[in-house]
This record gives structure tokens, C-alpha cells and sequence, in this order.
């Protein structure tokens, strides 16, 4: 039988995916200053023993106003190198790529976890880090959020500067992959989106303004990190308020190739902090069109993301040539071993050889046990 695409490596420059199978950026709220612990270990360490291929962390900010939350993962100081490197040493012991994103809040910065309540943090959530958030232009991403402070050029030069220094530490902290989180309303996003910049410097006005200082980012990000390990960008395909569509991001997305990006990630939406602000009804693989047309219409390879549940999808999409990649999020959080199971729905992993071999092995004899207890039980 034919191995499926999705048990096929990809080679990215120097480095080569062992399966397309790819765990999506998930923020866990559980850093402290930043720093990567035991939590962060076994949460995405059970994904490398899933046999994800490529492994990433949830977005890393680049300075502690950059952070979601105070609670997420950061690449801000040469400090947190270290916790990165326990990591990494364990994802790639375990046959996967380690991946981290590396990201700016921008003006959705300072909120409470998304479990807690929705909107920003306010003067009643005692105990909880608060800080005055920032973006091109003083708009708040949604009514009753923070008025975010307008950066200037020279803090713009800044914060590119800081996404070029993350690049380094990832690097010595040895990942495989980085990726840039240009999506979801963050301060990239916000960048390219006529509604929240209305800046009228050289980084505002027309599509090329919008996207100078997220190319700046990619151009820093770039020269930072080496030539032969693979840079991936994840973009808000539309923004979903209608001021950033398709065809902006096919533009973006051939200036970034040019930069020396070599893999789009689509997603979606969250320019707003509405969630109920959907660019797309929510249905199996909606996102999955996005990256057919980024990949078909700027030449690059993409990543899918967005409800692909399992493996006959996964394989389904990549038949089609829709995308190179397979992001799995929730259902990853679901069921960790989301890979080997993927193997099994597709009928090539019959006899658990693909599993790590210490839960492989005995696998392959519990199920001999019950085809036993079934014969057994038939001839009863
Ligand atoms: C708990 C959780 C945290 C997330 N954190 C991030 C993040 O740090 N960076 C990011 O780009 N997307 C983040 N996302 C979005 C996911 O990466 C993914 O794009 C989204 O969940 C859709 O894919 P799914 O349907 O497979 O879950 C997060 C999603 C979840 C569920």
C-alpha cells in the first residue's frame, strides 16, 4: 500500500519534517515571566511521543507588551533561552521538529485568560499584570477595550529590532522552526488592516504602507535566524471585518517568498476582539480554501488550519494539493496521539510500528489479546 501524504516527509531548507502532521500554536496561560516550565514540557512533550511531526509552542512574545496574557510564553530575554532548550531537546529526542511563534498583542494585549471572561483586564481584576497596550493607530479593537498608545517610527525600528533578537534566541535555544504570528488581530495584523491603521506616515495609507512594517518584521526575523532551518508566517487570510481580503494576502504573501518566507499558515479572523466576529462559518476544514488559494496564487507552500479532525481529512487535503501541512489544534488537546491514530483511520499503521516503541510494542499484543477474547468469545 502507498504510504499517504501525510505520513510523507517535507524537506523545508536544511531541515525535513517527518510527516506533515503539525501541532497549532496554543497559548496555555501558564508561564511565569515568561519562562517555559514542567507544564509546557509534558503538554507539548505528549505531542512528540503523538508523533507530530512538527511541534510548536504557543506564541512567544517578544517583549512582555507584546504578551496576550501574563501568562504566556516569551522569547523577550536571553534568560529564557534555557527553559526553551529543555524543550527542545525533548521534542527533537522524540523524532518531531521543535517550532516556536514568536508574536506582538499589540493593542489585544493585557487581557485575562480566555476562560476567565472576554475583553481586556480592568481595574476590578485585582492580582492580574495590566499594562497600556499599543498599535499603529489609537483604536481600541473593540468597545470597551484600552485606547491603545499609537507607536512612532522610532518604536516601530524597536519592536522589529526585538523580533529579530527573538530569532537569535530561538535559534540558541535550538528550535527547527519559527514562525512569525502575523494573524488574529495582533499587532501585525493590526498593521495591515485599513481599519485599525489609519496612520498617515510611510506605515499606514495604501496596501504597500500597511505591510512595511510586517515585512520589516519578516526581513529582521530573516537575517536573524539561519539560512537553512525554514521561516513560516501565520496570516489572518481576511481579517474578517472586511478591510483585508484573499487577494492582500496573495500580494503579502509573494513579497514575504521574496523575503525568504517558505510557508504560509492561513487562518482567520479576530481583528476585532468581537468573537462573535466570524469572517467564515464554522465548518469542517473552514479554513482550508485560504490556503488552496495562497498556495495556488503566490507559489508557496501553506499550511492548513482550522476543524480538520482526522486523518482521511488531512489526506484528503493534501491529495487535492491544497495545502503542504496539516495544523492541529483542539483536536490535538482532544486526543495528543492524534497522529498514530490518523495512521490507523488511513490503514497504514496496523501493527503500531509507528508508535513510540515502548507503548508500541505492547499495544500490538493487547490487540492480539482481544482478537483472542473475540475468537474465544465467538466460538463460545
Ligand atoms: C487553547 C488555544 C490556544 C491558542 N493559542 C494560539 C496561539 O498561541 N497562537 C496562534 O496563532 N493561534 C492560537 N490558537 C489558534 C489555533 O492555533 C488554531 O488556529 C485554532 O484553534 C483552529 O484550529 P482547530 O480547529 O484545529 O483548533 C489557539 C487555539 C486554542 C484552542
Amino acid at each position: 500500500m502507498q504510504k499517504p501524504l501525510l505520513f510523507s516527509p517535507l524537506k523545508l531548507r536544511g531541515v525535513s519534517a517527518p510527516n506533515r502532521c503539525v501541532v497549532s500554536p496554543m497559548v496555555q496561560y501558564r508561564a511565569t515571566d515568561g519562562q517555559v516550565n514542567d507544564y509546557h514540557l509534558v503538554h507539548l512533550g505528549k505531542f512528540a511521543l503523538g508523533k507530530f511531526g512538527i511541534v510548536f509552542t504557543e506564541n512567544c512574545a517578544v517583549e512582555p507588551r507584546g504578551r496576550v496574557t501574563q501568562g504566556d510564553l516569551g522569547m523577550w530575554d536571553d534568560g529564557q533561552i534555557e527553559g526553551h532548550k529543555r524543550l527542545v531537546r525533548f521534542l527533537r529526542q522524540e523524532g518531531a521538529l521543535a517550532a516556536t511563534q514568536i508574536t506582538h498583542a499589540g493593542r489585544k494585549g493585557s487581557t485575562p485568560r480566555s476562560f476567565d471572561k472576554p475583553g481586556q483586564l480592568g481595574p476590578e481584576d485585582a492580582g492580574w499584570q495590566r499594562w497600556q497596550v499599543v498599535g499603529p493607530s489609537e483604536i481600541a479593537a473593540a468597545e470597551g477595550w484600552m485606547v491603545p498608545k499609537q507607536l512612532a517610527a522610532d518604536e516601530l525600528d524597536d519592536i522589529v529590532r526585538k523580533f529579530g533578537e527573538a530569532a537569535r534566541r530561538a535559534d540558541a535555544a535550538g528550535y527547527d522552526v519559527i514562525e512569525i504570528h502575523g494573524a488574529h488581530g495582533y499587532l501585525l495584523a493590526q498593521f495591515l488592516s485599513p481599519i485599525s491603521n489609519k496612520r498617515n506616515d510611510e506605515y499606514g495609507g495604501d496596501r504597500a504602507g500597511r505591510m512595511r512594517f510586517p515585512l520589516a518584521v519578516a526581513k529582521a526575523v530573516r537575517s536573524n535566524w539561519p539560512e537553512r532551518k525554514p521561516m513560516f508566517i501565520r496570516v489572518s487570510t481576511v481579517d474578517g471585518a472586511g478591510g483585508w481580503e484573499v487577494e492582500d494576502t496573495v500580494v503579502f504573501a509573494k513579497a514575504l517568498k521574496e523575503l525568504g518566507v517558505d510557508v504560509i499558515d492561513c487562518s482567520s479572523g479576530g481583528l476585532t476582539g468581537l468573537s462573535t466576529a466570524l469572517p467564515v462559518k464554522r465548518s469542517l476544514g473552514f479554513q482550508v480554501p485560504f490556503a488552496a488559494a495562497v498556495k495556488r496564487q503566490a507559489g508557496i507552500h501553506t499550511m492548513a488550519v482550522g476543524l480538520i479532525l482526522d486523518g482521511p481529512q488531512a489526506e484528503a487535503i493534501l491529495e487535492a494539493g491544497d495545502a503542504d501541512l496539516i495544523a492541529i489544534g483542539r483536536q490535538a488537546l482532544y486526543d495528543p496521539f492524534w497522529p498514530v491514530h490518523a495512521a490507523q483511520e488511513l490503514g497504514c499503521d496496523t501493527s503500531f510500528e509507528m508508535w513510540t516503541p515502548e507503548y508500541g510494542w505492547w499495544l500490538d499484543k493487547r490487540k492480539n489479546n482481544l482478537a483472542d477474547i473475540a475468537r474465544h468469545q465467538k466460538t463460545r
